[in-house]
Protein backbone atom coordinates (compact mmCIF):
# COMPACT_ATOMS: atom_id res chain seq x y z
CA UNK A 1 0.00 0.00 0.00
CA UNK A 2 1.35 3.31 -1.22
CA UNK A 3 2.50 5.27 2.20
CA UNK A 4 1.75 9.17 3.48
CA UNK A 5 4.85 11.28 1.88
CA UNK A 6 4.29 14.34 3.59
CA UNK A 7 1.59 13.32 6.49
CA UNK A 8 3.77 10.43 7.74
CA UNK A 9 2.58 9.96 11.46
CA UNK A 10 -0.05 8.35 9.43
CA UNK A 11 2.03 5.53 8.55
CA UNK A 12 2.05 4.17 11.39
CA UNK A 13 -1.72 2.18 11.95
CA UNK A 14 -1.97 3.79 15.77
CA UNK A 15 -2.83 6.71 13.89
CA UNK A 16 -5.68 5.35 11.63
CA UNK A 17 -8.26 6.98 13.99
CA UNK A 18 -8.41 9.77 12.07
CA UNK A 19 -7.98 8.83 8.51
CA UNK A 20 -10.89 8.76 6.39
CA UNK A 21 -12.85 11.05 8.28
CA UNK A 22 -15.22 13.68 6.55
CA UNK A 23 -15.69 15.98 9.27
CA UNK A 24 -14.58 19.02 9.51
CA UNK A 25 -11.51 19.79 11.46
CA UNK A 26 -11.60 20.92 15.11
CA UNK A 27 -8.98 22.79 17.10
CA UNK A 28 -8.88 19.51 19.21
CA UNK A 29 -8.18 17.45 15.75
CA UNK A 30 -4.73 19.50 15.96
CA UNK A 31 -3.51 16.79 18.31
CA UNK A 32 -3.18 14.47 15.33
CA UNK A 33 -0.15 16.95 14.22
CA UNK A 34 2.07 17.58 17.16
CA UNK A 35 5.65 18.13 15.00
CA UNK A 36 7.43 21.16 15.05
CA UNK A 37 7.79 21.37 11.55
CA UNK A 38 5.91 23.35 8.64
CA UNK A 39 3.79 21.21 7.65
CA UNK A 40 1.94 20.18 11.41
CA UNK A 41 2.59 23.81 11.95
CA UNK A 42 -0.11 24.40 8.89
CA UNK A 43 -2.33 21.24 9.48
CA UNK A 44 -2.63 22.47 13.21
CA UNK A 45 -3.72 25.81 11.97
CA UNK A 46 -6.31 24.63 9.75
CA UNK A 47 -7.59 22.70 12.65
CA UNK A 48 -7.72 25.53 14.92
CA UNK A 49 -9.57 27.75 12.03
CA UNK A 50 -12.06 24.96 11.22
CA UNK A 51 -11.03 25.41 7.32
CA UNK A 52 -11.55 21.77 5.99
CA UNK A 53 -11.84 18.27 6.55
CA UNK A 54 -9.11 15.58 7.18
CA UNK A 55 -9.70 13.66 4.14
CA UNK A 56 -9.19 16.96 1.74
CA UNK A 57 -6.77 18.25 3.98
CA UNK A 58 -4.92 14.57 3.35
CA UNK A 59 -5.51 14.45 -0.32
CA UNK A 60 -4.17 17.70 -0.64
CA UNK A 61 -0.89 17.61 1.16
CA UNK A 62 -0.60 13.95 -0.48
CA UNK A 63 -1.49 15.17 -3.74
CA UNK A 64 0.82 17.89 -3.59
CA UNK A 65 4.06 15.89 -1.50
CA UNK A 66 3.49 13.68 -5.02
CA UNK A 67 3.93 16.65 -7.80
CA UNK A 68 5.86 19.25 -6.11
CA UNK A 69 8.80 19.20 -8.24
CA UNK A 70 6.90 17.59 -11.21
CA UNK A 71 4.59 20.95 -12.17
CA UNK A 72 6.34 23.77 -9.85
CA UNK A 73 6.83 26.95 -12.53
CA UNK A 74 6.37 30.66 -11.39
CA UNK A 75 2.69 30.58 -12.17
CA UNK A 76 0.77 27.18 -10.76
CA UNK A 77 -2.56 26.84 -11.66
CA UNK A 78 -5.26 24.62 -9.54
CA UNK A 79 -7.96 23.62 -11.86
CA UNK A 80 -11.16 22.93 -10.79
CA UNK A 81 -9.45 24.04 -7.45
CA UNK A 82 -12.32 23.97 -5.10
CA UNK A 83 -10.64 24.68 -2.06
CA UNK A 84 -7.84 25.72 -3.01
CA UNK A 85 -5.76 23.90 -0.38
CA UNK A 86 -3.65 22.69 -3.41
CA UNK A 87 -2.67 25.87 -4.49
CA UNK A 88 -1.58 27.27 -1.27
CA UNK A 89 0.75 24.48 -0.49
CA UNK A 90 3.02 25.52 -3.68
CA UNK A 91 3.20 29.08 -2.57
CA UNK A 92 3.92 27.99 1.10
CA UNK A 93 6.44 25.25 0.60
CA UNK A 94 8.14 25.46 -3.30
CA UNK A 95 10.32 28.52 -3.28
CA UNK A 96 10.29 29.16 -7.40
CA UNK A 97 6.73 29.18 -6.83
CA UNK A 98 5.63 33.35 -6.75
CA UNK A 99 2.14 32.95 -7.46
CA UNK A 100 -1.20 30.38 -7.53
CA UNK A 101 -4.01 30.42 -9.04
CA UNK A 102 -6.91 28.77 -8.06
CA UNK A 103 -9.85 28.26 -10.54
CA UNK A 104 -13.32 26.85 -10.24
CA UNK A 105 -16.84 27.93 -11.26
CA UNK A 106 -17.67 28.66 -7.31
CA UNK A 107 -15.82 30.08 -4.98
CA UNK A 108 -15.76 27.83 -1.53
CA UNK A 109 -16.24 29.78 1.70
CA UNK A 110 -13.58 27.32 2.91
CA UNK A 111 -11.11 29.04 0.89
CA UNK A 112 -10.77 31.97 3.13
CA UNK A 113 -10.26 29.92 6.32
CA UNK A 114 -7.72 28.06 4.55
CA UNK A 115 -6.51 31.40 3.80
CA UNK A 116 -6.45 32.41 7.63
CA UNK A 117 -4.75 29.60 8.39
CA UNK A 118 -2.06 29.88 5.67
CA UNK A 119 -0.92 33.29 6.54
CA UNK A 120 -1.14 32.36 10.51
CA UNK A 121 1.63 29.58 9.74
CA UNK A 122 3.48 30.97 6.51
CA UNK A 123 2.78 34.81 6.30
CA UNK A 124 4.93 35.38 3.05
CA UNK A 125 2.01 33.19 1.48
CA UNK A 126 -0.06 36.52 1.86
CA UNK A 127 -1.43 38.39 -1.39
CA UNK A 128 0.21 35.53 -3.57
CA UNK A 129 -3.02 33.37 -4.29
CA UNK A 130 -5.80 34.04 -6.46
CA UNK A 131 -9.25 32.94 -6.68
CA UNK A 132 -10.82 33.03 -10.40
CA UNK A 133 -14.15 32.28 -9.94
CA UNK A 134 -14.99 31.28 -13.54
CA UNK A 135 -16.20 28.14 -15.78
CA UNK A 136 -12.71 26.34 -17.20
CA UNK A 137 -13.48 26.96 -20.40
CA UNK A 138 -11.97 30.36 -19.97
CA UNK A 139 -8.93 28.75 -18.76
CA UNK A 140 -6.78 29.56 -21.87
CA UNK A 141 -7.54 33.38 -21.71
CA UNK A 142 -7.19 33.74 -17.94
CA UNK A 143 -3.85 31.18 -16.78
CA UNK A 144 -0.30 32.43 -17.93
CA UNK A 145 0.90 30.21 -21.17
CA UNK A 146 3.62 28.84 -19.13
CA UNK A 147 1.47 28.43 -15.54
CA UNK A 148 1.98 24.34 -14.45
CA UNK A 149 -1.39 23.11 -14.13
CA UNK A 150 -3.02 20.71 -11.14
CA UNK A 151 -6.45 19.24 -11.19
CA UNK A 152 -7.35 17.24 -8.60
CA UNK A 153 -10.81 15.36 -9.06
CA UNK A 154 -11.82 17.53 -11.71
CA UNK A 155 -14.65 15.21 -12.36
CA UNK A 156 -15.07 13.30 -15.30
CA UNK A 157 -14.35 15.04 -18.78
CA UNK A 158 -12.78 18.50 -17.22
CA UNK A 159 -10.01 16.35 -16.40
CA UNK A 160 -9.29 15.69 -20.35
CA UNK A 161 -10.03 20.03 -20.55
CA UNK A 162 -6.96 19.97 -18.00
CA UNK A 163 -4.89 17.74 -20.23
CA UNK A 164 -5.83 19.69 -23.55
CA UNK A 165 -4.84 23.23 -22.26
CA UNK A 166 -1.76 21.72 -20.79
CA UNK A 167 -1.17 20.28 -24.41
CA UNK A 168 -2.11 23.52 -26.11
CA UNK A 169 0.47 25.04 -23.79
CA UNK A 170 3.20 22.49 -23.53
CA UNK A 171 3.52 22.95 -19.66
CA UNK A 172 3.43 20.03 -17.66
CA UNK A 173 0.37 18.73 -15.61
CA UNK A 174 -0.17 16.53 -12.84
CA UNK A 175 -3.97 15.37 -12.17
CA UNK A 176 -5.57 12.57 -10.25
CA UNK A 177 -8.86 11.47 -12.44
CA UNK A 178 -12.54 11.15 -10.81
CA UNK A 179 -15.71 9.76 -12.14
CA UNK A 180 -14.06 8.82 -15.28
CA UNK A 181 -16.49 9.52 -18.72
CA UNK A 182 -16.12 5.61 -19.57
CA UNK A 183 -19.09 6.16 -22.17
CA UNK A 184 -17.87 9.16 -23.80
CA UNK A 185 -13.93 7.91 -24.12
CA UNK A 186 -12.92 7.41 -27.26
CA UNK A 187 -10.99 4.33 -25.40
CA UNK A 188 -11.42 0.84 -27.56
CA UNK A 189 -14.78 -0.48 -26.74
CA UNK A 190 -12.94 -3.79 -25.60
CA UNK A 191 -10.60 -1.74 -23.22
CA UNK A 192 -13.55 -0.47 -21.92
CA UNK A 193 -15.74 -3.60 -21.47
CA UNK A 194 -13.05 -5.27 -19.91
CA UNK A 195 -11.22 -2.40 -18.00
CA UNK A 196 -13.35 0.62 -17.51
CA UNK A 197 -12.01 3.70 -15.72
CA UNK A 198 -8.77 2.07 -15.94
CA UNK A 199 -9.58 1.89 -19.98
CA UNK A 200 -9.84 5.48 -19.86
CA UNK A 201 -6.99 6.72 -18.30
CA UNK A 202 -4.95 4.36 -20.32
CA UNK A 203 -6.44 6.34 -23.16
CA UNK A 204 -5.18 9.39 -21.73
CA UNK A 205 -2.05 8.46 -21.51
CA UNK A 206 -1.74 7.30 -24.95
CA UNK A 207 -3.62 10.77 -26.37
CA UNK A 208 -0.48 12.91 -23.93
CA UNK A 209 2.49 10.26 -25.13
CA UNK A 210 1.37 11.16 -28.85
CA UNK A 211 1.30 14.82 -27.79
CA UNK A 212 4.82 14.80 -27.70
CA UNK A 213 4.72 14.58 -23.72
CA UNK A 214 6.52 11.76 -21.48
CA UNK A 215 3.56 10.01 -19.00
CA UNK A 216 4.23 8.21 -15.58
CA UNK A 217 1.66 7.32 -13.31
CA UNK A 218 1.77 7.16 -9.55
CA UNK A 219 -0.96 7.21 -6.26
CA UNK A 220 -1.53 8.85 -3.36
CA UNK A 221 -2.43 6.73 -0.46
CA UNK A 222 -5.84 4.94 -1.39
CA UNK A 223 -6.31 5.05 2.88
CA UNK A 224 -7.14 8.85 1.73
CA UNK A 225 -9.63 7.70 -1.42
CA UNK A 226 -10.37 5.34 -3.95
CA UNK A 227 -9.57 7.50 -6.70
CA UNK A 228 -6.24 7.52 -6.35
CA UNK A 229 -4.58 7.67 -9.90
CA UNK A 230 -2.46 10.63 -10.31
CA UNK A 231 -1.61 11.16 -13.96
CA UNK A 232 1.84 13.14 -14.41
CA UNK A 233 2.80 14.43 -18.25
CA UNK A 234 5.31 17.24 -19.26
CA UNK A 235 6.35 17.87 -22.45
CA UNK A 236 9.54 16.24 -23.69
CA UNK A 237 12.27 18.91 -25.42
CA UNK A 238 12.08 19.67 -28.59
CA UNK A 239 14.21 17.73 -30.57
CA UNK A 240 13.23 19.59 -33.48
CA UNK A 241 15.36 22.88 -31.92
CA UNK A 242 17.76 20.68 -31.30
CA UNK A 243 18.72 19.21 -34.78
CA UNK A 244 18.22 22.92 -36.12
CA UNK A 245 20.79 24.16 -33.91
CA UNK A 246 23.25 21.42 -35.27
CA UNK A 247 22.77 22.16 -38.50
CA UNK A 248 22.94 25.76 -37.92
CA UNK A 249 26.87 25.35 -36.36
CA UNK A 250 27.65 22.74 -38.62
C1 LIG B 1 -14.96 17.15 -6.94
S1 LIG B 1 -14.68 18.87 -6.77
C2 LIG B 1 -12.93 18.94 -6.56
C3 LIG B 1 -12.50 20.19 -5.88
C4 LIG B 1 -11.04 20.23 -5.42
N1 LIG B 1 -10.11 20.15 -6.52
C5 LIG B 1 -10.76 19.13 -4.43
O1 LIG B 1 -9.85 18.37 -4.63
O2 LIG B 1 -11.47 19.05 -3.44
C6 LIG B 1 -14.92 19.48 -8.42
C7 LIG B 1 -14.85 20.99 -8.51
O3 LIG B 1 -15.02 21.37 -9.87
C8 LIG B 1 -15.75 22.57 -9.91
N2 LIG B 1 -16.35 22.68 -11.26
C9 LIG B 1 -17.32 21.91 -11.79
N3 LIG B 1 -17.58 22.31 -13.05
C10 LIG B 1 -16.74 23.32 -13.32
C11 LIG B 1 -16.50 24.13 -14.46
N4 LIG B 1 -17.18 23.96 -15.59
N5 LIG B 1 -15.55 25.08 -14.39
C12 LIG B 1 -14.83 25.26 -13.26
N6 LIG B 1 -15.02 24.53 -12.14
C13 LIG B 1 -15.94 23.57 -12.17
C14 LIG B 1 -16.75 22.44 -8.78
O4 LIG B 1 -17.23 23.69 -8.37
C15 LIG B 1 -15.91 21.73 -7.72
O5 LIG B 1 -15.29 22.66 -6.86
Amino acid sequence: MQSFRLLKQFNDPANSWVVDRRKRLMPRDARAFPGDGPVDRFARALCEHQATCFRELAEAFEFFALVRKHVRAKVVADLCGGHGLVAVLFVMFERCVERALVLDRTRQGNFDRILKAAEQAAPWTSGRIDYLETKLHTASERVPKDAGLVAVHACGARTDRVLELAVANRTPVAVMPCCHPVATSKAPPALKKALAHLAVDVDRTYQLEAAGFHVRWSQVSERITRMNRVILARPRAQTHSVVTARSDSA
